[in-house]
């Protein structure tokens, strides 16, 4: 199992996007184990996105991600980091494929309504800088073996 974070970014929030985007993650059989809501800090957005930081964009982004309240998720399954990126599409909604996340919602290109992590090492890093210790769940859901089959060593 992995988990990724999702941030459902401040577009997402004002335009009244949560449960649909929400409902997207659950319907394809992936456990949201931990949210919250928050205003992102400066500092924050700057260790988040520092990779980003010499690029043109940076500033706008920051700007951005600190302007309003976002959906902070951790969302986890089989493969759950891949699964979340290509649900979300690619990075501009001007060239998301339909029927992903920004493809389906959005037509900009800096205001593309979803962070995923984008690989494993990603997810680590950015799950402990927007969770304490004890707050991402690990429940034990009664529906587990009818969205993967377990009939072996992994579930399939
Ligand atoms: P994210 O990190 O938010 O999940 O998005 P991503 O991997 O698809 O894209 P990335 O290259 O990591 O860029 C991070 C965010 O910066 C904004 N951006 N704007 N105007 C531009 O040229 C530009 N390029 C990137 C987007 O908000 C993008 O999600
Ligand atoms: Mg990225």
């Amino acid at each position: 199992m992995e988990t990724t974070l999702i941030i459902l970014k401040p577009d997402a929030v004002q335009r009244g996007l949560m449960g649909q985007i929400i409902s997207r993650f659950e319907n394809k059989g992936l456990a949201i184990v931990g949210c919250r809501m928050m205003t992102i800090s400066q500092e924050l957005a700057a260790v988040h996105y520092e990779a980003h930081k010499e690029r043109p964009f940076y500033k706008g982004l920051v700007a951005f991600m600190t302007s309003s309240p976002v959906l902070v998720m951790a969302v986890r399954g089989v493969g759950a980091i891949d699964i979340a990126r290509k649900m979300m599409g690619a990075t501009f909604g001007s060239t998301a494929e339909p029927g992903t996340i920004r493809g389906d919602y959005g037509v900009s290109n800096s205001f593309n309504l979803i962070h995923g992590s984008d690989s494993a090492d990603a997810a680590e890093r950015e799950i402990g800088l927007f969770f304490n210790d004890g707050e991402v769940q690990n429940p034990s859901r009664a529906i587990e073996g009818w969205v993967y089959d377990m009939s072996g060593d992994q579930p399939e």
